[in-house]
């Protein structure tokens, strides 16, 4: 009844606007009318419409006029655009959409359908445009889709469907774009897709393809843009890619290729190429050198992948915004840094990353003058030099600024404040120093700020990202103090009213101590803070320590022999088979004093990776051993090569000096203690055992000590152990079996092992031979090479013999005097059953000493105990000793 009025009513309604219209014809489009009326209601019937989008859709308002998102035909009422998109439609879609026959575009973009899409769509025989985008569809794509043979527009991006792409697809000739993306397609790419003459877009990164690219893809001719990217594709690029001449845009980001890049890439190859993006594959070989002049190139991305060689010049990538050539095997053997200076040119540059690759040489200066508009550089993990810019405070719109695990020196320029916007600051692991500039607090976005092992020194902010002690990360500096407590630390000093010769003071007390070889276990811990504090104030120009700018190859073999007076015998502190150790004051802006070892160097072999190795010897941390803080490699004034390493200068005495100190007194600082006692002599192997754990286990190859001997562990005033002269064994001479025995003696006599006077390779059982020797001396005194030692005794056996009862007799008697001394403090009355069992701890624990550094020391290196071990008995020993612990537990 009501559809029948309605009739009626379009009925008066044409017969007035078209009073000539052929009565046949109307009643036809009226009943097609009727089914597209129908099934759209249909449509809406199962569709969820929060917004009231379809509210309209009523059998009583004009379907052409009034439904939303509906468009008719301008000569015939028929359904011609479905346009729904952003409607928050959710629901299905309805298989009766296959009844608007005379549907041109299809667009369901941006709601949350659901379900397959209906097999229906393929009875759309006039659609053009097929956009299903950002929905929730799931399941196949219909393998009828194939039939809407005037498709030009395919999008079907970010839903969930699955399976293989249907063969199918590829009859679909008029296609010009096709967009796939974001959904989980698994199998290969159709080789039907070769047939998509006009196929001007592909995307289809984001899914799960597999299997090599497609060569028939080639065929594309009028192909621009290509996009692959993370999916699984493996093999390499077909050649037949490289001829489409019209491709702008191409991305293979993050799957298994291989192969290298063609040359003429950029220039005969893809001669319009805007972006290109192959990072995260397995690419090598070199940037093709026509890549310089790919003018509309805008994006180059080859991040994670292994290229080598040099990067050409970029000076006429005037589109250029993105360059991301980050870990990959890039580098510059000559030093120059031409392409960064080259970048200047690239007036919208936005992001350069090129971290991670083996860029070598100065920092050019001439990175403050690149684009303005830059937001992120990125230049860590190469062995840049030189040091921060000033005029990086030019590039105000940086937001990310890295430069960590460099070689930079110098102070941080307090203009790195100026990108107002910088929200994350890596600099870790460089050599820079100086203080850390105020100003960073007041960066509102910085969030993230990295300035660990360097050598910065002086106060911590305590506000803006200083608050936050997640935020920074400051460990490995040793000059810092202050800052929020959660840093832990030191707090700085309040300062003195003292002038400023205090420092000067310091300066010419050690230097004249060394001079007269005394221990200098005084004074300098006691200063240090003071002279901290003063030279803030009175900016005096000599410091003891930290060690400021001092970079790899910045040192040349003039500077060092102007710091050691010409390695003259008056700044000798040792010498041994490695080489020779000299104390030096550098005069590099400010007065540094250092321990500079000269190698003794036998064989230009051991030169070959000096650089590179010394970079892993100064990334060498740990509390038990001296920083080595950086490295000479040269040739002399008589053109003999040579090559030094420079080590933190430490004031306080070694070990040996302090176990034979009564040998060769003469005149001793009277606050001084005398001798080591048992606790400290134990503490002091821990110690050393610590560090020796350290440089065997600790890295990917160990680090082989080679030549530990007392003299070798220095002690600070607390008595802290920290071993030196350590990560030489690479650079000794190198030997073989037949080289004569007077060659091959590697460490020093007496704590060599015997294997490697026997043409044996230096090993860390070796390292463990030697630390038995010096724990045997710690305990007995005597060195190894006492005179009481002859060609059938050595301190090994001689210990070995008085096992156990006879421990005490062979003990240091200088451990015996200092235990009656302090039991001597306990009361009267029980004083007897005290002291018994106070010896025969004691007692025990100089045997278990001993047992530990004969089993160190035995002849078999594989026998030898493991450093681990030595460690963990050791401690046990210690508790015992301070009755922590009780014995034999
Ligand atoms: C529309 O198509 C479906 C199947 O595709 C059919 O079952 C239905 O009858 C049609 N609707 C109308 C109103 O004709
Ligand atoms: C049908 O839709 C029209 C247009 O929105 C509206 O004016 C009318 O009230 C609706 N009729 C019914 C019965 O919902
Ligand atoms: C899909 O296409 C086939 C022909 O290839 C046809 O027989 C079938 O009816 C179509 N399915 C639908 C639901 O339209
Ligand atoms: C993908 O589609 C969902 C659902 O419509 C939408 O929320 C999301 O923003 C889309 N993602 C992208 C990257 O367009
Ligand atoms: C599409 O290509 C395939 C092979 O790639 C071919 O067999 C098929 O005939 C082509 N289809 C059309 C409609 O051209
Ligand atoms: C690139 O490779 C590095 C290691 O080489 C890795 O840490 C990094 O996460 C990779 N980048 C991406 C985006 O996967
Ligand atoms: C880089 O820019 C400078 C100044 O604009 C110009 O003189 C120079 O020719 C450019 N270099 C190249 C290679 O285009
Ligand atoms: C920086 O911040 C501190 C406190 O956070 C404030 O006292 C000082 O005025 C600020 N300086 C500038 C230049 O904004
Ligand atoms: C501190 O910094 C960390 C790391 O940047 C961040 O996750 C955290 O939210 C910050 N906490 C506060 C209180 O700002």
């Amino acid at each position: 009844m009501e559809s029948s009025c309605l009739v009626v009513r379009i009925w008066s309604v044409f017969m007035s606007l078209f009073p000539l219209m052929i009565i046949t014809m109307a009643s036809s489009n009226l009943r097609a009318n009727k089914v597209e009326r129908l099934s759209l209601l249909a449509f809406k019937a199962v569709v969820s419409d929060p917004l009231g989008i379809l509210s309209s859709w009523n059998y009583s308002s004009n379907l052409c006029h009034e439904w939303r998102g509906i468009t008719c035909g301008r000569r015939r009422p028929r359904v011609k655009v479905l346009d729904l998109r952003s409607s928050q439609l959710k629901g299905v879609l309805s298989p009766h959409i296959g009844n608007l026959s005379f549907l041109r575009t299809l667009n369901l973009r941006r709601n949350s359908f659901t379900g397959t899409i209906p097999q229906e769509v393929g009875r759309l025989s006039r659609l053009q445009v097929l956009n299903l985008g950002d929905n929730l569809f799931k399941g196949y794509i219909p393998m009828n889709i194939s039939h809407c043979s005037n498709l030009h527009y395919l999008f079907l991006a970010n839903n969930s469907l699955t399976g293989e792409i249907p063969i199918e697809l590829g009859s679909l000739l008029k296609l010009q774009e096709l967009i796939l993306r974001r959904n989980n397609l698994i199998g290969e790419i159709p080789p039907s897709f070769g047939n998509f003459s006009s196929l001007k877009v592909l995307s289809m990164k984001e899914n799960n393809l597999r299997g090599l690219m497609n060569s028939r893809l080639g065929k594309l001719k009028s192909l621009r843009d290509l996009s692959l990217g993370t999916n699984r594709l493996s093999g390499t690029i077909p050649p037949s890619i490289y001829n489409l001449s019209s491709i702008q845009h191409i991305s293979v980001v993050g799957n298994q290729l291989h192969g290298t890049l063609p040359s003429g890439l950029g220039y005969t190859i893809f001669p319009k190429l805007q972006i290109f993006q192959f990072q995260m594959n397995r690419f090598s070989g070199p940037i093709p050198s026509t890549i310089s002049n790919a003018s509309y190139l805008s994006r180059f991305g080859i991040s994670n992948n292994t290229f080598t060689g040099k990067v050409p010049s970029l000076a006429r990538l005037s589109n250029l915004v993105r360059l991301e050539i980050d870990d990959n095997n890039l580098g510059n053997e000559d030093g120059e840094l031409d392409f960064l200076s080259s970048l200047v040119n690239c007036t919208g540059l936005e992001l350069l990353d090129i971290n991670g690759n083996n860029f070598q040489g100065v920092l050019p200066e001439s990175i403050s003058n690149l684009s303005t508009k830059l937001k992120v550089m990125s230049l860590g993990r190469n062995q840049l030099r030189g040091s921060i810019p000033i005029g990086i405070g030019n590039l105000i719109n940086l937001f990310v600024l890295s430069f960590e695990e460099n070689l930079l020196t110098g102070p941080i320029p307090s203009s790195i404040c100026k990108p107002s916007k910088l929200s994350s600051l890596f600099i870790n692991h460089n050599q820079l120093s100086g203080t850390i500039p105020f100003c960073l607090r007041n960066l509102t976005w910085l969030s993230r700020l990295d300035l660990s092992f360097n050598d910065f020194e002086g106060e911590v902010p305590i506000d803006g990202v200083f608050r936050n002690s997640t935020a920074v990360c400051l460990v490995g500096n040793r000059g810092l103090c202050g800052g929020v407590t959660q840093l832990n630390l030191p707090l700085c000093c309040s300062e003195s009213s003292d002038g400023s010769l205090f420092p000067l003071w310091t300066l010419v007390f050690s230097v004249f101590s060394l001079a007269v070889g005394s221990i200098l276990v005084l004074c300098y811990h006691c200063c240090v803070p003071l002279y901290r504090s003063n030279k803030r104030k009175a900016k005096a120009k000599v410091t003891v320590i930290p060690l400021l700018d001092l970079s790899l190859l910045k040192l040349s073999y003039g500077d060092l022999l102007k710091a050691t007076d010409g390695f003259s015998s008056r700044n000798l502190i040792g010498s041994g088979s490695s080489g020779s150790v000299y104390w030096g004051v550098l005069d590099q802006q400010e007065e540094t004093i250092v321990a500079v070892k000269v190698l003794n160097l036998q064989s230009s072999r051991a030169s070959r990776s000096f650089v590179a190795e010394c970079k892993v010897l100064k990334s060498i941390r740990h509390r038990n051993l001296v920083k080595l803080v950086t490295a000479c490699s040269s040739i002399d004034f008589q053109g003999n090569e040579f090559k030094a390493l420079v080590f933190e200068f430490m004031l306080d005495g070694n070990l040996d000096e302090m176990l034979h100190y009564s040998a060769h007194t003469v005149v001793r600082v009277p606050t001084v203690q005398v001798h080591l006692n048992l606790i400290q002599r134990v503490n002091i192997a821990i110690d050393v055992a610590n560090a020796l754990d350290y440089l065997h286990s600790h890295f990917h190859n160990p680090i082989v000590h080679c030549d530990l001997k007392p003299s070798n562990v220095l002690l600070e005033k607390d008595m802290t152990a920290r071993v030196c002269d350590f990560g030489l064994a690479t650079y000794l001479p190198h030997t073989s079996s037949l080289e004569s025995s007077s060659n091959i003696i590697r460490g020093s006599i007496g704590y060599f092992p015997p294997e490697y006077g026997m043409g044996g390779a230096v090993s860390t059982y070796g390292d463990v031979y030697s630390y038995g020797i010096l724990l045997l001396e710690m305990l007995t005194g005597k060195r190894p090479t006492d005179d009481m030692f002859t060609d059938d005794t050595n301190l090994h056996n001689f210990v070995l013999m008085a096992l156990p009862e006879r421990v005490k007799e062979i003990c240091d008697p200088l451990l015996l005097q200092e235990k009656e001394s302090s039991t001597s403090t306990k009361p009267a009355s029980n004083r007897n059953d005290v002291q018994n069992d106070e010896t025969r701890r004691v007692e025990e624990c100089l045997i278990s000493i001993a047992r530990i550094g004969v089993a160190c020391s035995v002849h078999l290196p594989k026998a030898r105990m493991e450093i681990g071990k030595v460690v963990a008995e050791l401690r046990v020993i210690r508790d015992v000793l301070t009755g922590t612990r009780m014995l034999r537990e």
